[in-house]
């Protein structure tokens, strides 16, 4: 960001929320707010909500939030300096060319740099690509199907056949070893020094939801080994937050999404007008994998590779799509190794008809489960439902519990009540069942979340109750906003009461990162449903006495128990929540 903040905020002020959002969503008044359909993931009825009063946007449905900026940034797809320039253009403010203090310019640097190499660096393949040097890689790609459009829309590219030519480039630019150490676009060995990581490969450069190149993938072009290079993990390029082709995926507004396995595969599903497929970077689906997916579709069809190693990953997968709320379902590829091929041998129509079949991940895990079995043995066929009635109790929900069991039943021909009994006598016999472990563990995050909840409330009511700033300041104080994130934030609020002025979407201004932007919108949108005024008190002095003893315990976790002014510290407030119980509390 390398413009100062008092511009930065200008050109905010001078893009009211609601207006730039009315452009691209229908908004209707309710109350203080506007509501709409949110345009960041499928809906039916509206759960966007624009706050004129904070000047923030909010999606009770996928998490989306933040102020203008933050929302110009995800809908067009730009960078924090693009939105800026966009938005200054609307406003008719003109920017300097480049306002830059030496501080600034180091405190997001390293990053930034980084991005801008991988940029130029990308535009260095796409056009080597083109030339004479790329024509043998430019004939591999359109071997493979790929058009022209496509390799556009990907920015494909290539690296030519020496190993330093990327290196050389970069120096004839005054690039530094050190930066270019750390971009990983670089190997470095003790014998040879420093030099590309890529050479003579097919180069996917690797864009994240914001559509910044934060890392590549170069595929050699024949049967040489590895077949992918990728870059590693650098400070831009975190792979298990990040899915290949995510940023196109992300405005298909298609209501599930296609998870596969390659960067190919991503590529020919696109082209085919599946642009709702993504992949994991060469490295295993991650729970964060999934809270990414969840912003913005409740329903995955994972695409995997029909072989071994395929099934494994999709019987990986589906707990983690469960438990992050995302119903999943398999698609049968047979004969086809993978979408690739599938689409090149089939086509588009033929594999939308296996999107339609995909089976649902219980089912597709007990045909996994059964081939442990010998289904003509009697005694092993039992074994195999005693395993199917444990797994189905997993289902806490009867209804569903019950639709289970009658698919089953169905599909193994046995007696819907038969497969009943046997799944309700192993209940009472006690048998735990694998889910109520991962239920218990599941549990802990629960009651951290209530904590972090409790958090958000308060920081949410602060924005909303200014006059309650008097009373949460006697017992809270920033520090004991236990989560990183929410005490810088709460450094901010409790600055910006100080001076009079409350400015949600100002904060906001101070993260760079959209996923961080979110959060901090959530912050400032956490509801709970009370009824009553008295109802309402009741739960701030409620929420104020769990924020400070989740403070307390943590600094009984975390301090030192020979540290006296600490303990002193504890008593202290230990007798203000006594205090607490007493207070009555005014909102207005
Ligand atoms: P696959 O081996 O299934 O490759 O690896 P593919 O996508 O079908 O590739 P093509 O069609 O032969 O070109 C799936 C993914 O695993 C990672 C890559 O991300 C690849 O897209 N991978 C594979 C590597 O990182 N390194 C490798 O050597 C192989
Ligand atoms: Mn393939």
């Amino acid at each position: 960001m390398y413009y100062s903040e008092d511009l930065i905020e200008e050109v905010r002020l001078r893009n009211d929320i609601v207006d730039v959002i009315s452009g691209y969503v229908k908004l209707q008044r309710k109350g203080n707010s506007y509501f709409g359909l949110c345009p960041f993931h499928n809906e039916k009825s509206p759960s966007f909500s624009v706050s004129p009063d904070k000047q923030m946007y909010y999606c009770f449905g996928c998490g989306a939030g933040g102020n203008v900026f933050t929302f110009i940034m995800q809908y067009e797809n730009y960078t924090f300096p693009e939105a800026m320039k966009f938005l200054a253009d609307r406003a008719g403010i003109e920017l300097p060319s480049q306002e830059m203090t030496a501080q600034t310019r180091q405190e997001q640097d390293l990053k930034t740099q980084i991005l801008e190499l991988n940029k130029q660096a990308a535009n260095y393949f796409y056009y080597q690509l083109r030339t004479e040097n790329g024509a043998h890689a430019m004939e591999y790609l359109s071997k493979r199907g790929i058009t022209k459009e496509t390799m556009k829309n990907f920015g494909l590219g290539f690296s030519t056949a020496y190993s330093d030519d990327l290196y050389r480039y970069f120096k004839k630019k005054g690039v530094s070893d050190e930066l270019l150490k750390q971009s990983g676009l670089m190997n470095v060995d003790e014998r040879r020094g420093m030099y590309d990581k890529f050479w003579n490969r097919v180069i996917f450069p690797i864009q994240d939801v914001n559509g910044r190149v934060i890392g590549f993938g170069g595929r050699v072009m024949g049967d040489g080994k590895p077949k992918y290079l990728n870059s590693p993990e650098t400070i831009v390029f975190d792979k298990s937050r990040n899915l290949y082709g995510l940023n196109a995926a992300r405005i298909s507004r298609k209501k599930y999404f296609l998870l596969c396995e390659g960067y190919m595969d991503v590529i020919a599903l696109h082209q085919a007008g599946f642009k709702n497929a993504v992949a994991s970077l060469g490295t295993a689906f991650t729970s964060q994998h999934a809270g990414l997916l969840r912003r913005y579709t409740e329903e995955v069809v994972l695409t995997y590779d029909s072989d071994e190693a395929g099934k494994k990953a999709a019987l990986r997968a589906i707990p983690i799509l469960k438990a992050a709320g995302i119903t999943a379902k398999v698609l049968h590829m047979d004969p086809y190794k993978d979408p690739d091929e599938f689409i090149k041998a089939e086509g588009g129509e033929k594999f939308q008809e296996r999107i339609d079949q995909a089976e649902n991940s219980f089912l597709f895990e007990l045909s996994v489960m059964e081939q442990k079995y010998q289904m003509t043995d009697p005694e092993s066929k039992t074994l195999f439902f005693r395993e199917v009635a444990a797994k189905l109790i997993e289902f806490d929900q009867e209804l569903e519990r019950e639709n289970y069991i009658e698919a089953v039943a169905v599909r193994y021909h046995v007696g819907f009540e038969n497969l009943r009994k046997m799944v309700n006598q192993l209940a009472m016999k006690g048998y735990i069942p694998k889910i109520q472990l991962t239920g218990r563990e599941k549990k802990l995050p629960e009651k951290e979340d209530g904590m972090k909840k409790s958090q958000r409330i308060l920081l949410t009511w602060l924005i909303e109750y200014p006059k309650l700033f008097e009373t949460v300041k006697k017992y809270i104080s920033p520090e004991d906003f236990t989560e990183e994130l929410y005490r810088t934030v709460a450094e901010m609020v409790y600055e910006q009461q100080r001076n009079g002025e409350i400015n949600p979407a100002k904060i906001i201004n101070h993260f760079e990162d959209s996923e961080q932007q979110m959060q901090v919108a959530q912050l400032f949108n956490t509801t709970v449903s009370v009824d009553t005024k008295e109802d309402l008190q009741k739960a701030v002095r409620e929420t104020i006495a769990k924020v400070m003893e989740n403070s307390i315990s943590y600094q009984m976790n975390h301090s030192d128990p020979t540290d006296i002014s600490g303990i002193q510290k504890m008593i202290e407030n230990k007798r203000k929540m006594q205090e607490l119980a007493k207070l009555t509390i005014s909102l207005s």
